[in-house]
């Protein structure tokens, strides 16, 4: 059984500007122990999908299903929700800043997480546990650390201590949303190294959310590409650098810088991702989409199997036979040819 599975999840919100319709029909599952890449540009629903299976989207019409060790957390109540974040499931945001408050000491903050789910543990033992917490994600001298505030702390610091924090129930799994983004290259590397040894250590599942491919071409066992608040495609991560069915992925690719081994090829995807208000009918990808055809503009694919291999999906009109898909792609793109069967 899958440790989480979410079953065409919708969510909206009623704005003043119309309704905005963030999620429209997510589905993908995390197997224990292993990382789950959720990628796409900004927008596209990847933080509201996550936030909304903790409770974290206030105001929001929800539908569908989030199966967590089988049962549905989008229709426990608050009081069992709380029960299961930070004590089975860890959360990290881009901003340590929102999970760490400023007037607080930092090994504070982590002991009372760890005494809000443990009712019998000392806050002697708490600190104890703290300490260790820090040490195990890299931060020097914690036992005079855990007594610094936030602001005492790097960027890079500040995150690791966050991990900490979201680590210290050892959750069966964590969500990682855009972990690295606010922080330089070398620390984004010891961050993503981090989580990775202490999943190892841990057996714990990770769901880990960016909108930049490169950070998950390492790490993520599954990927899922959404866009327009729909997973355009889905499939293990070999197949997602090596195999790509849908022109979306193909352009996320495209504006890896080092994609292919060629520095200079660092092509954004022109325009810019359709209004969640006004939500255009067909593909949402087609007013940027290279090979976009008639049909592409009313009729919206569904998310199908890709004829090749098991568990790949794709969102996507362009025949799932590679043979015909390549010949079609000739005939209709301008496209640089970079997939595996190009
Ligand atoms: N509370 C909210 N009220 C209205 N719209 C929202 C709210 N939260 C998110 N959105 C919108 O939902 C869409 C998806 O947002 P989000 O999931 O944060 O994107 P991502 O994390 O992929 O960058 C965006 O268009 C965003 O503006
Ligand atoms: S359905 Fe059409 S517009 Fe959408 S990604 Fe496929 S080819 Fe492009
Ligand atoms: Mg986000």
């Amino acid at each position: 059984m899958a440790l989480l599975e979410v079953k065409d999840l919708h969510v909206s919100f009623r704005t003043d500007d119309g309704i905005v319709r963030a999620v429209r029909g997510a589905s993908f599952q995390v197997e224990p122990g292993q990382t789950l890449g959720i990628v796409g540009e900004s927008g596209s629903g990847k933080s509201v999908s996550t936030q909304t299976i903790m409770g974290l989207t206030r105001g929001a019409q929800v539908d569908g299903q989030a199966l967590f060790e089988g049962r549905d957390l989008l229709t426990m109540s608050k009081q069992e929700l709380v029960g299961v974040r930070g004590a089975k499931v860890g959360m990290i945001f881009q901003d340590p800043l929102s999970s760490l408050h400023p007037f607080y000491k930092v090994g504070w903050q982590i002991v009372e997480m760890i005494r809000l789910h443990d009712k019998e543990i000392s806050r002697a033992a708490a600190r104890k546990r703290a300490v260790e917490l820090l040490q195990l994600v890299g931060i020097p001298q914690p036992d005079r650390r855990v007594d610094d505030y936030p602001h005492q702390f790097s960027g890079g610091m500040r995150q690791r201590a966050m991990i900490a924090m979201a680590m210290a129930l050892n959750p069966a799994l964590l969500i990682a949303d855009e972990p690295t983004t606010a922080l330089d290259v070398t620390v984004q590397a010891q961050v993503l190294q981090m989580i990775n040894r202490l999943q190892q250590e841990f057996g714990t599942a990770v769901i880990l959310i960016t909108h930049d491919l490169g950070v998950i071409a390492d790490v993520a066992d599954d990927v899922v590409v959404m866009y327009g608040g729909m997973v355009m495609e889905q499939a293990d991560r070999i197949t997602t650098f090596k195999a790509f069915h849908h022109p979306y992925t193909e352009g996320l690719l495209q504006s890896l810088p080092a994609y292919g081994g060629e520095r200079t090829r660092l092509r954004a995807i022109p325009g810019t991702p359709p209004s969640p208000i006004n939500v255009p009918p067909g593909c949402p990808f087609a007013a940027r989409c290279p090979y976009v055809m008639d049909r592409c503009k009313t009729e919206l694919p569904s998310l199908e199997a890709v004829a090749e291999s098991m568990g790949h999906l794709s969102r996507c009109w362009l025949p799932h036979n590679s043979v015909a898909r390549q010949a079609a792609r000739a005939k209709l793109g301008q496209s640089l040819p970079l997939s595996a069967d190009a």
